[in-house]
């Protein structure tokens, strides 16, 4: 368990937590304790064996990122990959939503950010479309530039982790309560589609089984059961509390590397550092199944 001075330590010992386990065609290497993972001997331009995705999986439910190194993957394959774990879904709100996608490949955006660029996707903690009624289980990010002198890391967030270390009495206060996550806080502001949805603030991964928090600075506006004032007072210490460093890591990126991440129950920041630089690559979201259930 992590202890952090001055703070009431957690009521248990993170139920669930990452468990070290052999896996017989990949490798997996931890990148912190709480999350993240790279993995290798895995060729991602080539289809995988029904073992591989199940690794793959299970990897992912274990460590709720995944980074792949030198993937020089295709839209096909990176397809391809979406499709091991379910359907692509395509982008909700944003500007001419639908025409967003690669020629051919509607469910494919691409990412390109240069000296021109007024604002870059992700700049705030967020789990991907969480303003979706169903947001979207997994996302796959394929980075092809990088900047030349570093920067344009992603920042992750273990929602695990930070619910589990949060004190018993404010676990007990947020049980029940309902949050609405708000389409127009994140998406630009020349938007024709901005989602809304209410979701659990506290919420139970349907696979892994353990709670986590369900609050993003980037899309969460109010918690719906209490008064405006104390809903900001609460997610200013909730979003405070995701991004503390004892539960998040940063992942550098190189050329042609994928970080595929589990929505439910991380939180990412793309870091803009790198302006007049260029990053450019490709971002697909594999479809959600369910709706987030409160725990
Ligand atoms: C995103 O949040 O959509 C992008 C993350 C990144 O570019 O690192």
């Amino acid at each position: 368990m992590t202890q952090i001075a001055g703070e009431a330590a957690s009521e248990v010992a993170s139920p669930g937590a990452t468990e070290i386990r052999a896996y017989d065609t990949i490798t997996v290497t931890p990148c912190t304790p709480h999350i993240g993972a790279e993995i290798g001997n895995i060729d991602l331009t080539r289809p995988l064996s029904n073992r591989q995705v199940e690794e793959v999986h299970d990897a992912i439910i274990a460590h709720g990122v995944l980074f792949f190194r030198n993937q020089k993957i295709d839209f096909e394959a990176h397809e391809r990959f979406v499709r091991y774990f379910g359907e692509p879904h395509i982008h909700v709100g944003g500007k001419g939503t639908a025409s967003k996608g690669v020629p051919g490949h509607p469910a494919i955006r691409k990412q390109y950010f240069d000296a021109n660029s007024k604002r870059v996707s992700g700049e705030e903690w967020h789990s991907d479309q969480s303003c979706a009624e169903i947001p979207p289980m997994y996302s796959v990010l394929y980075q092809e530039i990088i900047p030349p002198n570093g920067g344009g890391d992603t920042m992750f967030a273990s929602a695990y982790k930070a619910y589990e270390e949060l004190s018993p009495s404010m676990k007990t206060y947020l049980e029940g309560k309902t949050a609405t996550h708000d389409g127009a806080r994140g998406f630009d502001k020349n938007a024709d589609v901005y989602p809304t949805a209410v979701h659990p603030v506290v919420v139970r991964h349907p696979e892994s089984g353990r709670k986590l928090l369900f609050v993003n600075r980037e899309f969460t506006s109010h918690i719906n059961e209490v008064p405006p004032a104390e809903s900001r007072h609460v997610l200013e210490f909730l979003y405070e509390h995701i991004s503390r460093p004892h539960w998040s890591m940063r992942f550098r990126w190189t050329p042609h590397a994928i970080a595929f991440w589990d929505n439910r129950c991380t939180q990412h920041f793309a870091i803009w550092d790198y302006w007049p630089n260029v990053r450019s690559g490709y971002r697909m979201f594999v479809k959600g199944t369910e709706r987030p259930k409160a725990a």
